[in-house]
């Protein structure tokens, strides 16, 4: 008999608060996997569909359970995930909800189904509360460096490639997108350049960032040009509403390599000239074998190989669907500094 379920439901539009109440069991067909969730990590787009509505993402669907970040345990496999996941096995996954549209997908629930080819199976020495953070950043990072119509760098593996003579330059490096970007990058040779407040330029650096420089700093877009003199560019990453701009006028100045700045939200359409930019999907790799690459086989093994690390720390916001909310409130009013929002169930 299929166990009971209740999930943190987005009833309509706009909806506030969310509203815990039962939610259907859903089988999981062909490559999916039923896990029973311990760890829910938040992330801005949860807060920020709640209160933009259909501004954002259109094509959503009410009632719907929002949420990507999970971790938890294997309850129910699907015929063609059956060679890679067993009953029992501890995994972190990124739920689809957004884009199936269906409810048994998204994160904020006791039982989600996740697509086996988004989700890594986590050591026995990482918590489920560490591993929640993974998901959305990682797939971010990875959509942002290594699809085709954004920078296209080489794959990450683990161990890792080793350093070849080209620079990435990452903004915001300490947040969970950046601390992604930055280990998905040097896990694939390329050395890393980026930018945090100063009291995460160790955090940065333990991830494998080169050089880290106060985005605050008056001067900070004119040390980044001098420290790339010399060197060939693979492009930027800009994370963050206002990272864009700093990002293209610094790679602007550039002279060997990529001129490309992949964006995590919405480019200026004024570019310089030279610079071209484009939002990410955060999702993007899941349209081809990049998603599997990443979460079967990079993340595993770089876990047990400790080239990749999960990052920013979580701080647990709450226990139950019903800490939720609040959650994302706080997420909402701002002020964390290299840290996730996580709540266990
Ligand atoms: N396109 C997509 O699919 C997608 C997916 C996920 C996220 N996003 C977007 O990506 C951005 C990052 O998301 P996230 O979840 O990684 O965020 P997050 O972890 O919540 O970011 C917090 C970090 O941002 C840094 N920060 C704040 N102001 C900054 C500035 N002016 N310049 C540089 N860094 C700054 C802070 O670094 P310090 O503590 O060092 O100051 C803080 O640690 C958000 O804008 C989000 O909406 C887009």
């Amino acid at each position: 008999m299929a166990p009971t379920n209740r999930a943190a439901w987005t009833t309509a539009e706009k909806a506030y608060p969310l509203e815990v109440k039962e939610a259907e069991y859903t089988h999981p067909v062909d490559n999916e996997i039923v896990v029973k969730v311990h760890a829910i990590a938040l992330n801005p787009v949860d807060f920020a569909r709640q209160a933009m509505g259909s501004r954002l993402f259109p094509w959503t669907k009410y009632p719907t359970v929002f949420g990507t970040d999970v971790a938890g345990e294997v309850v129910e496999i699907g015929s063609q995930a059956a060679g890679k996941y067993k009953i029992g096995d501890r995994v972190v996954g990124l739920g689809n909800g957004l884009e199936s549209n269906r409810p048994s997908d998204g994160a904020f629930q006791e039982y989600v189904v996740l697509r086996g080819d988004l989700t890594a199976h986590i050591p026995d020495n990482v918590s489920y509360e560490k591993a929640a953070v993974i998901p959305l950043g990682v797939a971010t990072a990875a959509s942002g460096l290594f699809t085709d119509d954004q920078l296209k760098l080489d794959l990450p593996t683990s161990p890792a490639k080793p350093t070849k003579n080209e620079w990435v330059l990452v903004w915001s490096g300490a947040s969970s997108v950046g601390s992604n970007a930055i280990q998905l990058a040097v896990a694939a040779g390329y050395h890393v350049i980026t930018t945090c407040s100063p009291k995460n330029f160790d955090f940065v650096k333990s991830l494998g960032a080169e050089y880290a420089f106060d985005y605050n700093r008056p001067t900070v877009v004119s040390d980044i040009v001098e420290i790339f003199k010399g060197k060939k560019s693979a492009g930027a990453y800009a994370i963050g509403f206002t990272a864009a701009k700093p990002v293209s006028d610094i790679i602007s100045q550039i002279t060997e390599g990529s001129k490309h700045v992949a964006a995590s939200n919405m480019p200026p359409s004024d570019l310089p000239e030279g610079v071209t930019s484009k939002m990410v999907f955060g999702s993007a790799l899941k349209n081809s074998p990049l998603g599997a690459h990443i979460f079967n086989d990079f993340v595993v093994k770089g876990l047990v190989n400790r080239n990749y690390r999960t990052a920013p720390e979580p701080q647990i916001v709450g226990q139950g669907l019903e800490s939720i909310q609040q959650g994302l409130d706080t997420l909402k009013a701002g002020g964390l500094s290299a840290t996730k929002l996580v709540v266990t169930l």
